[in-house]
């Protein structure tokens, strides 16, 4: 496995790649590496000739600055691990390297931003649709792969890759859960055992909620789950939505749908998480 900071040296293996016909995987990470990111590699190491994986906590997408700050990075660590799951390539460059000069280009991705994710970061998704933008651009995959826990995220890059032709596929692969139904997720490293503890109420309340999709108004429902989560201690709701899973705008009443999604973000103490479940309405 080698590890590449330069875009061009990238540039030059990936040409050499394409060249010769290898299929390119491609998983693009902020690093502090967990399963969840591992399930990504190891599908893309198995459907791929060649895997590339990029660790880079992207300034351009934090609308927080303690948040970019204080996001773990362990880079040492990741390369370690990769080793052992079958990446070829790790693309860990440095903030200069990828914004050698200031972007000016901004992205707008209508509805989809206005909700959830999008409304409660300002120009978080215009960070990340300028990243992926140009990490697609660099890495040239012929498949990318995302997690679901970042829902909206995947909506937004299914939106540019279609908006801008990128030619290749996007792959959403279900969100990968400690024991406790907590979803993994980098940020999980900033929580303590009391607080992970909590966290994992954020997976029980969207379990509730779907056991009562099709008995209760949606607005009783979120009602429900605000009251249950101000019983817990250092835990701050800052959404639930019951939501279109491909268009993520708020369903106001499930009769008419086939699937929803169940979108949550919280702080835990002072750490910011989120996480959905898809619910088949057949199926409850
Ligand atoms: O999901 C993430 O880790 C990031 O948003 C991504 C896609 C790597 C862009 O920085």
């Amino acid at each position: 496995m080698e590890v590449i900071e330069q875009v061009a040296s990238l540039r030059a293996i990936v040409h050499a790649l394409r060249c010769s016909g290898k299929r390119i995987g491609f998983v693009p990470t902020m690093g502090a590496l967990h399963e969840g990111h591992l399930q990504l590699l190891r599908t893309s190491a198995r459907e791929n000739d060649v895997t590339i994986c990029s660790i880079f906590v992207n300034p351009t997408q934090f609308n927080n600055a303690s948040d970019y700050r204080l996001y773990p990075r362990t880079l040492e660590q990741d390369t370690s691990l990769l080793q052992t799951i079958g990446c070829d390539y790790v693309f860990a460059p440095t903030a200069e390297e990828v914004y050698p000069k200031q972007t000016l280009l901004t992205f707008s991705f209508g509805a989809l931003e206005t909700v959830m994710e999008g409304a409660q970061r300002p120009g978080h998704f215009n960070g990340v649709a300028i990243v992926v933008a140009k990490l697609f651009n660099i890495v040239q995959p012929h498949k990318a792969y995302f997690g679901q826990k970042d829902l909206q995220q995947v909506a937004v890059v299914r939106q540019l890759v279609q908006t801008l032709s990128f030619d290749l596929e996007v792959v959403c692969m279900p969100t990968v859960r400690e024991e406790s139904g907590l979803a993994m997720s980098s940020r999980n490293k900033r929580l303590n055992d009391v607080q992970r503890g909590l966290a994992t109420q954020l997976y029980k309340v969207l379990q509730l909620a779907r056991r009562d999709l099709k008995q209760k108004p949606v607005p009783t429902i979120k009602h429900e789950v605000a009251h249950y989560l101000q019983q817990v201690e250092e835990l701050e709701l800052e959404y639930f939505e019951v939501a279109d899973p491909l268009t993520l705008q708020p369903v106001a009443d499930v009769s008419s749908s086939e699937e929803v999604a169940l979108c949550i973000a919280a702080f835990v103490g002072g750490v910011r998480l989120i996480d959905n479940i898809l619910v088949n309405l057949k199926e409850v």
